[in-house]
C-alpha cells in the first residue's frame, strides 16, 4: 500500500452508496448580483469531476461554498454527514476544513519554513499526530509528488511548478476525504504544467476522490469521470467525460467547447489575473490551520 493508499483508507466506510458531495438547488448572490441560481453536483467516492465553463460563471463559488467560504442564501451542501450550509461556528469549519484539502491558483506555502516543514505543521499542530509519522507521511506524499531531494529548501528556492507540487503535498499530508482544484495551473509557467497535471493524473489513478475546476480541456477529459459545464451560474449539462466531449446536448456546451479547445487549451477560462490580495484564500489558510 502507498502512501495515498493509506490516507484514502481514512474515508469512512458508513454510506457507501451516497456521494461525497451533493449540492441541492443552490441559490447565492453577491448583493444583488446572483451567481448560483440553482447548482445541483455530486461526487461520489473515488470519482474524479471537473467543472468547466466561462470565466465568471460560477466554477470557484461552487468550490468555496462546499468548503463553507460561502453560504449559500438558499439550497443544500452536504460533505458526507456534514450539512455545510448548516454549520455556524469556527471550530466546526475548522473541522470540515481538515476532511477537505483546497489547492489554488497561488501556492500560499508558508515561506520561512522548508518544504518538509510545511508538510508536517498543520498534521501535528492541527490534526494532532506525533511528529515521527507526520515526517513519514511528509516523505511519502514528497515521493508521491517528485520532490524528495528538495525536502531541505525553502519555498522561494524552488519553481512555480515544484511549489505548486509542494501545495498539493501538504494539503495530502491532513488525509483529506476529499481534494479541490482551483485552476491550479494557470499561474504557471508552460514548461511546467505538464508536471503538476501528471502529479494531480496519478493521484485520481490512486482512486483520490477530487473536484477540478481547470481551463485544461484535454487534462479534465482525460482524467475525469464526471463533467460539469457551468455558464452564467448554471449547470447547462453534466455527464461522463465522453459524452461531454465527444456528444454534448447543449449548444452552448458545444460553442464552449469548440472556442476553448480551438483557441487551444489555455485560452478557453484563464482568469485574466490573479485577483489580490486574495482574502477569501488566506482567510481559508488560517482557518484550516489555525495559525
Ligand atoms: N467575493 C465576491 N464578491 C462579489 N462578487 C463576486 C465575489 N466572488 C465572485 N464574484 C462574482 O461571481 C461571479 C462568479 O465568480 P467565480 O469566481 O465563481 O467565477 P469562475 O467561474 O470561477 O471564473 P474564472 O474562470 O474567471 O475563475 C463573477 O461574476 C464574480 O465577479
Ligand atoms: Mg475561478
Amino acid at each position: 500500500m502507498n502512501a495515498t493508499d493509506s490516507f484514502l483508507a481514512a474515508a469512512p466506510a458508513t454510506a457507501a452508496e451516497a456521494p461525497l458531495v451533493a449540492l441541492h438547488d443552490v441559490h447565492l448572490s453577491f448583493g444583488a448580483n446572483p451567481v448560483l441560481k440553482g447548482i445541483d453536483f455530486e461526487v461520489q467516492r473515488g470519482q474524479a469531476v471537473s467543472i468547466i465553463g466561462p470565466s465568471g460563471s460560477g466554477k470557484s463559488t461552487i468550490l468555496r461554498c462546499i468548503t463553507g467560504l460561502l453560504r449559500p442564501q438558499h439550497g443544500e451542501i452536504r460533505v458526507g454527514e456534514t450539512r455545510v450550509d448548516a454549520l455556524r461556528t469556527e471550530a466546526e469549519l475548522i473541522a470540515l476544513r481538515k476532511r477537505v484539502g483546497f489547492v489554488f491558483q497561488q501556492y500560499n506555502l508558508f515561506p520561512h519554513l522548508t518544504v518538509l516543514e510545511n508538510l508536517v505543521i498543520a498534521p501535528t499542530r492541527v490534526a494532532g499526530r506525533d511528529r515521527a509519522t507526520a515526517e513519514r507521511d511528509a516523505r511519502a506524499l514528497l515521493d508521491k509528488v517528485r520532490l524528495s531531494h528538495k525536502e531541505a529548501a525553502y519555498p522561494g528556492e524552488l519553481s512555480g511548478g515544484q511549489q505548486q507540487r509542494v501545495a498539493i503535498a501538504r494539503a495530502l499530508a491532513m488525509r483529506p476525504e476529499l481534494m479541490l482544484f482551483d485552476e491550479v495551473t494557470s499561474a504557471l509557467d508552460p514548461e511546467t504544467v505538464g508536471e503538476v497535471l501528471t502529479v494531480i493524473r496519478d493521484l485520481v489513478r490512486d482512486g483520490l476522490t477530487c473536484v477540478l475546476v481547470t481551463h485544461e480541456m484535454r487534462f479534465a477529459e482525460e482524467i475525469s469521470d464526471q463533467v460539469y459545464f457551468t455558464e452564467a451560474g448554471v449547470i447547462v449539462e453534466h455527464g461522463p467525460a465522453a459524452r461531454i466531449f465527444g456528444a454534448p446536448e447543449s449548444e452552448r456546451t458545444r460553442a464552449f467547447l469548440h472556442r476553448a479547445l480551438g483557441e487551444g487549451p489555455r485560452a478557453s477560462s484563464a482568469p485574466a489575473a490573479l485577483p489580490a490580495p486574495f482574502p477569501e484564500t488566506l482567510a481559508f489558510e488560517r482557518l484550516r490551520f489555525a495559525l
